[in-house]
């Protein structure tokens, strides 16, 4: 055989691998009270299948096996469109923006000049406002494994300046769903985007996340006053219960007597990650020692909201019925530090024109025998 033929199988070989590996499909999940019609796109590998929806670029749904090869569903969400409709609380897989986490008081200084933005959170603006990108429906186009969805903010939106593009990109590489993201704007201006979905590892409806084990790549957080904004201080972890360097039982400490955990009724704080701003690095690797599933977590932002649903109250049900209760499913939100606008010592979130943002964040599944 010739080596040009060699090379020919080769190449073929490997489109069969990739064709026989991904898929893409597209269907309708509802439609807005305007009658705006939402899309809902599934994501198959041969280990992964993840829905992720136009309304607010949400991840609506991952499904993995555990040791056993079970398959659950491993994120918080609803079954049908109308629960996301009636939630307006718990931001379930969204894309969070134009400012994820919060602006004290809802004021910042830009240039020169002061804007304020929705107090939508005891006084502080949370998410981006009343009306934040969870709550936006984006524009979807089919890519290479998976699908890139589109928002533009138009100036002024909940009072943020400049005409802000976002395009947020989720693919799926066998066992790691892989999300980029690029942002442009015609203005100065400030942006923090992340995405808040909720995991529990050994499936909704599993319980709580207590007992699932917990690795950190941060030697400092950022400790907040009670309305949950940073005081500017970048505290060591050292000897306190936010120190998760070595895989911990997320419940072990949880009630600790513990200022930053009093104040949030469980963990809701900022870890600073090791390593570069803007260089891909493990933020955090979660294990559930009942299932066996493993999510390790990578990313190019320079912290990590982790966030053990303290304010889930019952109030809302997911498929089946499942009652989504106090620390039923936990966050780790990569993004820049909350209220950076307001502390110049934090990595910057102001974008210029001319200038894109890109970041990257990657969660990658497995189970242990
Ligand atoms: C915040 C929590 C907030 C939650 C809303 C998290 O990112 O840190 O304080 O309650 O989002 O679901």
């Amino acid at each position: 055989m010739t080596t040009r033929w060699l090379g020919v199988m080769l190449l073929s070989m490997t489109i069969a691998t990739v064709a026989a590996h991904g898929s893409v499909t597209k269907a309708e999940f509802g439609k807005t009270s305007d009658g705006t019609a939402i899309e809902i796109y599934t994501l198959k590998s041969d280990a992964v299948e993840a829905r992720v929806m136009t309304y607010g670029a949400r991840v609506v749904s991952i499904k993995t096996a555990d040791k056993n090869g079970n398959v659950a569903d491993v994120v918080l969400g609803y079954d049908s469109f109308a629960g996301y409709l009636a939630d307006g609380k718990t931001y379930f897989g969204a894309i969070v923006g134009r400012y994820g986490n919060r602006i004290a008081k809802g004021e910042f200084v830009l240039d020169g000049k002061t804007y304020q933005v929705p107090k939508n959170n005891d006084g502080n603006s949370l998410h981006g406002g009343t009306v934040g990108f969870d709550k936006l429906v984006w524009k979807a186009r089919e890519v290479a494994e998976g699908v890139e969805m589109t928002l533009v903010s138009k100036d002024g939106d909940q009072g943020y300046p400049g005409t802000l593009t976002a395009h947020v990109r989720y693919t799926l590489h066998h066992n790691a769903l892989r999300i980029d993201y690029s942002m442009t704007t015609d203005k100065d201006t400030v942006v923090n985007l992340t995405n808040h979905s909720y995991f529990n590892l050994g499936g909704v409806g599993s319980g709580t996340i207590l007992g699932e084990e917990m690795m950190l790549a941060a030697d400092k957080y950022t400790p907040t006053d009670k309305g949950l904004i940073p005081t500017g201080e970048l505290a060591s972890v050292e000897g306190t219960p936010m120190d998760f360097r070595k895989a911990t039982v997320i419940g072990k400490r949880i009630n600790d007597n513990f200022e930053a955990l009093k104040l949030a009724g469980g963990y809701d704080h900022n870890w600073v990650l090791r390593g570069a701003n803007g260089e891909i690095k493990t933020a955090a690797r979660v294990h559930d020692p009942v299932s066996g599933r493993v999510m390790t977590v990578t990313t190019t932002e320079p912290g990590v909201q982790f966030y053990t649903g303290n304010f889930l109250d019952g109030t809302f049900h997911g498929p089946g019925g499942v009652v989504y209760a106090k620390n039923t499913g936990l966050c780790l939100e990569t993004q820049h530090y909350p209220d950076s606008p307001n502390h110049p010592s934090f990595p910057t979130t102001e974008l210029k024109p001319g200038q894109t943002r890109h970041s990257m964040t990657t969660f990658t599944f497995s189970a242990d025998k």
